[in-house]
Parts: structure tokens; sequence; C-alpha cells
């Protein structure tokens, strides 16, 4: 393996890490931590939740960072404004700062609101509207692949 590709495959590799975890937090948090919230809460629990809220920064941050960097590895910067690929590449962009913007900006301060409301539903709501736009995000991303240069 060249140099090059190597280095290709890590960036690639980062960024498919970054959007596993990023999709898998989502999923953990609306089918298993905020309904289990729902049932009663414990300091466990609720450290846990912070700490995989936390989670979706970084792994957000990561994707978006590795992504980016993964656009000078394949098609470059000058395909961004034209055609299937980078209109791929730019959906998920705007998909990516909406998926930061629910976390940090909706669901932590959902969450927060739990404990004076009981009420877990928005930030259920949330977390699953996060969790299908990450689906959408590698379903598209996986597609960006296969479109003819
Ligand atoms: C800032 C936003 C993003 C940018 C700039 C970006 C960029 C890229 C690029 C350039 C590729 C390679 C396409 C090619 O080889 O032609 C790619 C692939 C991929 N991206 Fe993204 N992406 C972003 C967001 C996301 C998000 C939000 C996810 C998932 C949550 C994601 C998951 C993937 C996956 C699974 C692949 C396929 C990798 C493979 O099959 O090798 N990306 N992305």
């Amino acid at each position: 393996m060249t140099l090059a590709a190597t280095l290709t495959w890590l960036v690639r590799y980062g960024h498919v890490v970054g959007g596993a975890l990023w999709l898998g937090g989502y999923l953990v948090l609306a089918f298993l931590l905020i309904p289990t919230l729902a049932k009663g809460k414990s300091a466990p629990l609720e450290r846990l939740t912070e700490t995989t809220v936390r989670v979706l920064t970084y792994a957000g941050t990561a994707t978006i960072f590795f992504g980016l960097l993964l656009v000078t590895r394949t098609r470059g910067f000058d395909r961004l404004f034209q055609g299937e690929w980078g209109g791929i590449i730019v959906a998920c962009f705007v998909i990516a700062l909406a998926l930061l913007g629910i976390g940090d900006g909706a669901l932590r301060p959902a969450l927060r609101r739990v404990s004076t409301t009981r009420n877990v539903r928005p930030a259920q709501r949330l977390a699953l509207l996060g969790f299908a736009l990450s689906v959408v995000a590698v379903g598209l991303m996986t597609r960006a692949l296969y479109v003819p240069t």
C-alpha cells in the first residue's frame, strides 16, 4: 500500500468510526438510556446519559474533521458544488451541523429539564430525530463512492 493510500484509509477509518459512534450514541440514547430514565432516575444512569451526550459532541466533531479531510483525499473541494457527489457531501455537511445542534443545543437542555418536569418525551423525540438523520447520512455517504466521476 502506498503512503497516499494508507493516509486515505486512515482518514476514512477515522471518519467512519466517528460516524458509527455518532449514530450508535443516538441509538443507545433513544432506545435504551432515555426509556430507562423514564422508569426512574438514578445517579449512575444520569451520569451515563450525560457521558453519552458528550460522546456525541466528540464523535460528531471527529466525523466532520475527518470528513473534510476525506474530501481532499477523494474528489476535492472543486467538485463540492457540482453534480451528485457534491450534492451528497453538502447534504451530509448540513445534516452533520443539524446533528451537532440537536445534541448540544436541544438534547442536552431537554435532558436537564427532565429532573424538574419528569417528562422524557421531548428528549426521546430529539434522540430519535438524531438517530434517523444519522441513518440518512450513512445512506447518502455510502452512495457517494458509487457516483460516476
Ligand atoms: C461534514 C460532514 C461530512 C463530510 C464533509 C463527509 C465527507 C465524506 C467523504 C468525502 C466521503 C468519501 C466519499 C468518496 O469516497 O467518494 C465520505 C464517506 C462516508 N461518510 Fe461522510 N462526510 C460527512 C458526514 C458524515 C456523517 C454525518 C456520517 C454518518 C453519521 C458519515 C458517514 C460516512 C460513511 C459511512 C462513508 C462511507 C465510507 C466508505 O464506505 O468508505 N459522513 N464522507
